[in-house]
């Protein structure tokens, strides 16, 4: 395990009761790991902008299956970036629409550009890209 530091944060009173009210919703035991969590992830935010960091990104779509030309251009743009595409998941949300899970793996800006240009295709009704640095 690694060592441990104690630090001592001063905070004024109403700022900490909405952030342990926060973490009490998330289902943290503690402030301790609450603080941790949100150090990690502004710490794997701020890698994410170095273009060369090593990074993992889950690309959400949703979209009307109807559209054939947009089923055909995901298809394409994933068999185009085979070293970075790891997988992918269909779900069939109801009769029209449908998520694209995609999961993409590589450097930080390479999968940032892949992935916006799948929620940027035309007929995605609604996309997101989380991405989150891997070392
Ligand atoms: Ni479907």
């Amino acid at each position: 395990m690694a060592k441990l530091e104690r630090i001592g944060v001063s905070l004024d009173t109403a700022l900490l009761k909405k952030f342990d009210k926060l973490i009490k919703d998330q289902g943290y035991q503690n402030r301790s790991e609450a603080i941790r969590d949100l150090i990690r992830d502004k710490l794997s935010v701020e890698k994410t902008k170095s273009p060369n960091s090593p990074a993992i990104a889950a690309v959400c779509l949703v979209y009307d299956h109807h559209k054939s030309e947009l089923m055909k251009k995901l298809t394409d743009l994933q068999h185009s970036h085979l070293l970075e595409t790891i997988c992918s998941t269909h779900i069939h949300l109801d009769k029209h629409d449908c998520m694209e899970l995609i999961v993409l793996k590589g450097k930080a800006g390479q999968i940032d550009k892949m992935g916006q240009t799948l929620v940027s295709l035309k007929g995605v009704k609604l996309g997101k890209i989380n991405m989150i640095t891997t070392s």
